[in-house]
């Protein structure tokens, strides 16, 4: 069986890491990875294939930024040619972002079998571009890989019930791995990151990890300000870790990002590996990224969302996740303690990339277009 992954974002890249492993593990299966190079920053990509152990793209698109339209479309017409050249039993298309569209549209016109990992996520808001892109792969898609039974709930509310299955979370797969390691040198990591605080090891330490990407809070001034000042206003130091997106808005917004008179100190996007030390060391999480309000929960942090909803309801579960979409409320919540509510294991326990190829291997040769 020949597998096909179509990725182009960071946190796509997080979830290829355990597919790509599981393919080589089992070693029955080519596998073959398209970059889009939707993201193409050193620190947004590269040292994701270094750091995760991933094989180096097969193709890469090289197509970087553009208006949605124009990025999108520019993918679909090179993904096209891509997918006759090789013809794939199978294209797999990752999560929510324009390279997971691109793919989709690309691969149904041709009648290439493709299945869509972390199928059945919504918003339900309507304003968010990765809320179209989730669903029109969804239903475009002959497989739908679903995380965790509410998405799957969510998908048989929309007649999708049987082209799915669910298969657990892959980005706990790779998440408890790079903790595992992460955790035996965290001190050190935390003292190069420069967020180790001398005496004070692991959850006490007293600062909060924040990344801000999203449209919505990133691209109007006044939102973009409020926001900033909000976390500096949180009472213990606020590490942002800063996405391209939010620096180059700031920065034409003339909204100070250093030496800024706060708490807030702006660094660098982290390496994956870095990210878990900091959210480890951290006392918690503030943030409007889809993984990391997840990622923030599996290691017992909690987690203040700077958005009008989540598709993780698992994660509001005891206040583990508070949403302030506003972000009124940051300065009470943001450095709030741990809930004592039991978590249970939502996103599955780390086999979820296992199961991902064996459904393909199920699926293979039995798809509605073959
Ligand atoms: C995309 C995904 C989003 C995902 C996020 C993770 C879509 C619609 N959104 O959002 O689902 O959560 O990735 O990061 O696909 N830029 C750089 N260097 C890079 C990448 C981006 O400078 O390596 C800048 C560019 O100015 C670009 C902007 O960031 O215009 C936004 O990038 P884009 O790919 O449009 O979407 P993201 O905000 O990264």
């Amino acid at each position: 069986m020949r597998i096909m992954s179509v990725v182009g974002a960071r946190p796509q890249f997080v979830k290829l890491a355990p597919i790509d492993a599981a393919i080589r593990a089992q070693g029955a299966h080519e596998h073959l990875v398209v970059h889009t190079g939707q993201h193409y920053d050193a620190l947004m990509s590269d040292v994701f294939f270094a750091d995760l152990g991933i094989s180096p793209p097969d193709v890469h698109l090289e197509v970087g930024s553009a208006s949605h339209g124009r990025q999108t479309g520019l993918m679909l017409e090179e993904l096209e040619q891509v997918f006759i050249a090789h013809r794939p039993d199978w294209v797999l298309v990752y999560g929510d972002t324009n390279s997971t569209l691109a793919a989709a549209v690309a691969a149904i016109k041709i009648h290439q079998p493709l299945a869509h990992l972390e199928a059945g996520l919504r918003s339900w808001n309507r304003r968010m571009p990765e809320e179209h892109n989730r669903v029109l792969t969804d239903h475009a898609a002959d497989l739908l890989l679903a995380p965790t039974a509410l998405a799957a709930d969510n998908l048989a509310a929309e007649g999708l019930a049987d082209r799915s299955i669910v298969v657990g979370d892959v980005m706990a797969d790779v998440l408890l791995q790079v903790a595992a390691d992460v955790r035996s040198d965290l001190s050190q990591r935390l003292t190069r990151l420069g967020l180790a605080v001398p005496g004070v090891d692991g959850p006490a330490a007293p600062y909060v990890v924040a990344t801000i990407h999203r449209a919505d809070n990133t691209d109007e001034p006044a939102r973009l300000r409020h926001i900033l000042d909000a976390l500096g206003a949180v009472p213990v130091r606020v590490v942002l870790a800063a996405h391209p997106r939010l620096v180059a808005r700031a920065t034409e917004f003339g909204i100070p990002l250093v030496d800024r008179s706060d708490g807030l100190t702006v660094c660098e996007p982290w390496p994956y590996p870095d990210l878990v030390a900091a959210v480890l060391g951290s006392s918690g999480v503030v943030t409007d990224s889809g993984g990391l309000q997840k990622e923030t929960f599996i290691l017992g942090r909690p987690c203040t969302t700077v958005r009008t909803e989540t598709e993780w309801l698992e994660t509001l579960d005891g206040d583990w996740n508070i949403l302030d979409p506003t972000a009124d409320s940051l300065a009470s919540l943001a450095a709030r303690p741990a809930p004592a509510a039991p978590q249970g294991t939502p996103y599955g326990t780390g086999d979820a990339a296992y199961r991902v190829v064996a459904a393909l291997e199920a699926g293979s040769g039995r798809t509605a277009r073959t």
